[in-house]
């Protein structure tokens, strides 16, 4: 139940592990265009996959949620849980699909809940159920899910662990079954309760949101003092129980998950009342990296009004073209309120993002958003931006002030090519100063490990 991300990823790999799947959805427009071979998500891979598993007759489509209840065994649970201004979580599609099954169900159903939802989710789903279906036969499962946007089919395909909670024997062994295909991985399942499952999930994101937001008061200390956060991050990552994973110092973290869900475990610790300064303190760290970098811009240009600055990358993450949170947005708006002039440019999310600020100018290519700029901006490190005509940037915009919020070039490089270089908690350079240390540092030995 639900054709977005989740609900299209899980349901194409789960028929490519060979299981009859009917992706429902109550939006027929989106039906439709999903049967036309259109896949509305941009995901490295997907329409491929997809097109397969139609063209094999285990995929298909339907906004007929009474069929496609009644001819699953298994139902799962794939819709939105976007955050309410509060910070609480809007449970409100869940609950709709909930009652949905309840009404449709003919015969013994497994109910699994793979959005992310607060713990304590399952019981409602079975108490609404029940409600609707005081006779009806069925278990619920926690399955959670724990794919990366641009990585989503390898994530499924290669998990780290499948996480599975249940009340009931039969269902944890339908559930297990369905992941059959990852045995010959020796994938690792956890079979626990519903609660810790979910609880899993909302934890996972929050330490690894931590892990970002750590980093990147570290790339402050850092600057600070004249350390240089990717030795920093390298030195750390390198003992095993920290490990070399999310600690990039960046823009601060972005998309539809960590900010929700950190937000969300953070109002489940209130509404348990439970005091938790750290999981609240992820969220306000977050909060003031995104800041910052507004501020680092404005310390390299001074008063916005009347500058160009030209964007590179909006999206909040390499190949995505979702822009939901992120950081890149943020500076739009600061400066567009602040009366500068934003010439983007952006792979794939300039038409969302366009549609947010339809003042934002769009640009062809990075050099034709840097024209004329007077600081270029990196905001998201998309690959082509790592192989650009570097020399070709300075000549067309009319600084040679460059931000890197996501430390991609080598700022002995950068200033080497002329730029004045300011990155995230390295040491900011501009052209003529001496101590390059790039003669007799062994390359590449002081970079994080890129996962
Ligand atoms: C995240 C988790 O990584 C997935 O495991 C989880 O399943 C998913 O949320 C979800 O809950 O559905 P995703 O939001 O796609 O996946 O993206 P990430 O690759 O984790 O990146 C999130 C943000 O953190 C991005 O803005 C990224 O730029 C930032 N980030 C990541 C850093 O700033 N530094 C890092 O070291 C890593």
């Amino acid at each position: 139940m639900g054709t977005g991300y989740v609900g299209l990823v899980s349901g194409a790999c789960l028929a490519d592990f060979g299981n009859a799947v009917v992706a429902v959805d109550i939006d027929e427009t989106r039906v439709e265009l999903l049967r036309s071979g259109e896949v509305p998500v941009y995901e490295p891979g997907l329409e491929e996959l997809v097109g397969r598993n139609r063209e094999r007759g285990r995929l298909s489509f339907s906004s007929d949620v009474a069929f496609a209840i009644q001819s699953s065994e298994i139902v799962f649970i794939c819709v939105g849980t976007p955050s309410l201004p509060s910070g609480e979580v809007d449970m409100s599609f869940v609950h709709n699909a909930a009652r949905t099954i309840g009404q449709y169900m003919e015969d013994f159903k497994i109910v699994v809940n793979k959005s992310t939802v607060p713990v304590g989710t399952g019981d409602e789903v079975e108490q609404i159920i029940r409600k609707v279906r005081p006779d009806a036969d069925f278990d619920v499962v926690s399955n959670p899910e724990f794919l990366r946007e641009g990585s989503a089919i390898y994530d499924f395909m290669h998990p780290d662990r499948v996480v599975i909670g249940a009340g009931s024997q039969r269902a944890m062994e339908a559930v297990v079954d369905v992941y059959r295909p990852l045995y010959q991985n020796d994938t690792p399942m956890v079979l626990t309760g519903i609660q810790s499952a979910e609880m899993i999930k909302y934890a996972s994101n929050a330490l690894l949101a931590a892990k970002i937001s750590f980093i990147n008061e570290i790339a402050s200390v850092c600057e600070a003092y004249g350390a240089d956060v990717t030795a920093v991050a390298r030195g750390m990552g390198l003992d095993e129980r920290i490990g070399p994973r999310n600690l990039f110092a960046g823009a601060g973290y972005g998309g539809s998950c960590f900010p929700k869900d950190v937000q969300g475990l953070a109002a489940t610790a209130r509404r348990g009342e439970v005091d938790a300064p750290l999981i609240e303190a992820i969220d306000t760290s977050n909060v003031r990296q995104r800041r910052r970098m507004v501020d680092k811009l404005h310390h390299l240009v001074g008063d916005f009004s009347n500058k160009t600055i030209c964007l590179l990358g909006l999206s909040f993450k390499p190949d995505t073209d979702d822009i939901r949170e992120a950081p890149a947005l943020e500076m739009v708006a600061s400066l567009i309120e602040a009366g500068a002039t934003v010439k983007a440019y952006d792979p794939a999310a300039m038409e969302h993002s366009k549609q947010e600020h339809p003042d934002l100018i769009c640009c062809e290519d990075p050099y034709t958003a840097a024209q004329d700029a007077d600081a270029v901006v990196l905001m998201t490190e998309w690959n082509e931006f790592r192989n650009m005509d570097l020399p070709r940037l300075l000549d067309c915009a009319a600084t040679n002030r460059f931000l890197d919020c996501r430390n991609i070039y080598d700022p002995h490089e950068m200033v080497r090519l002329g730029f004045e270089y300011v990155s995230v908690g390295r040491v900011s350079r501009s052209p003529g100063e001496t101590n390059d240390t790039s003669s007799w540092m062994i390359p590449g030995r002081f970079s994080p490990i890129r996962t």
